[in-house]
């Protein structure tokens, strides 16, 4: 293991003092806390405003760390060996090791190793899982740079580490791998690379199983995340885009969009999912921040990554 430059050092050291470090991984960046501290985790729910009953991922740097805190199967085995690191998060049988707090009562635990080469030298610098949900106010957009996690939680980090621009720029994929693989929230990893992986079909669940699956008191409370602080409306397939002042426009390719609209983002002129997915959460800040009154988005294709997007797309209109 290479040593730890001064700046990881200094962050493994609050993490083990019981602070909150923003993190930066491949999908978005983290709010990262000692996953075995109570104390520590409670202060990430405070620090995002986030209610208890959303449980967190943990975050390791290897398997070998992962069955410290989950009991895998014969399936979370093999997705942690050929999908880790990367952006898949496991929903695993608990072990005891986890505190309460992290899984919000539920008998599963989250977990993921991210493919970061920070977050990794994080993680084993401090000798600790990490509970880190991303690094953005409860129901707002994600963070994808670390500007982004020190607009809105500054005051809540000792340190936020830079690693630049994230280069999925959408969440992980969450999988409950047992008794049938199923996606509870679509994301860097596609369903076609699982389903490739796995050699069986791999089920996306629908908003009230993905509730039901987590028992949430209230379902569809949810529905809005990932939102700007602008309304946000998605155009329908085959509609024209509205046209108005103060309109911003968040476009999958740049097709059809109203003459001398000036408030325009552009996901992938070339149609390239991965290049929208890396851009969405900057688009959006950015036209959130135009001065417009509101904003109208596009679907993608909703293959791939575009299962993703879409999912996040929805959510920001309130769709669930
Ligand atoms: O890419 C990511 O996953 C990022 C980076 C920081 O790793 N993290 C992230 O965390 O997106 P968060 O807290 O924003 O989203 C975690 C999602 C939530 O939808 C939560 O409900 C789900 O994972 N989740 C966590 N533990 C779960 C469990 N035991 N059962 C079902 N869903 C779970
Ligand atoms: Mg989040």
């Amino acid at each position: 293991m290479p040593e730890p430059t001064l700046e990881i050092a200094a962050a493994a050291a609050a993490l083990r003092a019981g602070r909150l470090v923003g993190m930066p991984t491949e999908t978005v960046y983290g709010l990262a806390a000692n996953a075995l501290d109570v104390r520590a985790v409670l202060a990430i729910f405070a620090a995002k405003g986030r209610p208890s009953f959303d449980p967190l991922i943990v975050h390791v740097a290897d398997a070998a760390q992962a069955w410290t805190v989950a009991r895998p199967s014969a399936r979370a085995r093999r997705l942690a060996q050929q999908c880790w690191p990367g952006p898949l998060t496991l929903v695993l049988p608990r072990l005891p090791t986890i505190p309460d707090v992290v899984t919000s009562g539920l008998e599963t635990v989250g977990v993921r190793c991210p493919d970061h080469p920070l977050a990794l030298a994080l993680i084993r610098a401090a000798g600790l899982p990490l509970a880190a949900p991303s690094a953005n106010r409860f129901g707002r957009i994600s963070p994808t740079t670390a500007a982004h996690v020190r607009e809105q939680l500054a005051d809540a980090v000792a340190v936020v580490l830079d690693g630049g621009p994230c280069r999925i720029g959408i969440e992980s994929t969450v999988l409950l791998p047992d008794p049938a693989p199923i996606i509870l929230r679509p994301g860097g990893l596609t369903r076609e690379a699982l389903e490739a992986i796995l050699g069986e079909p791999v089920a996306v669940a629908d908003r009230m199983a993905r509730d039901a699956s987590l028992a949430m008191p209230a379902p569809g409370l949810l529905a809005s995340h990932y939102a700007p602080v602008i309304p946000l409306t998605l155009k329908g397939a085959g509609q024209a885009w509205p046209e108005g002042d103060g309109l911003a426009y968040l476009s999958w390719r740049g097709h059809g969009l109203p003459a001398g609209a000036t408030r325009v983002e552009i996901l992938s002129q070339r149609g390239d999912l991965t290049e929208a997915a890396a851009g969405l959460f900057a688009a959006m800040r950015r036209l959130d921040a135009s001065g417009a009154r509101a904003m109208v988005a596009e679907s993608v294709p909703d293959v791939a990554l575009g299962l993703g997007i879409n999912d996040r797309l929805r959510r920001a209109a309130g769709l669930g």
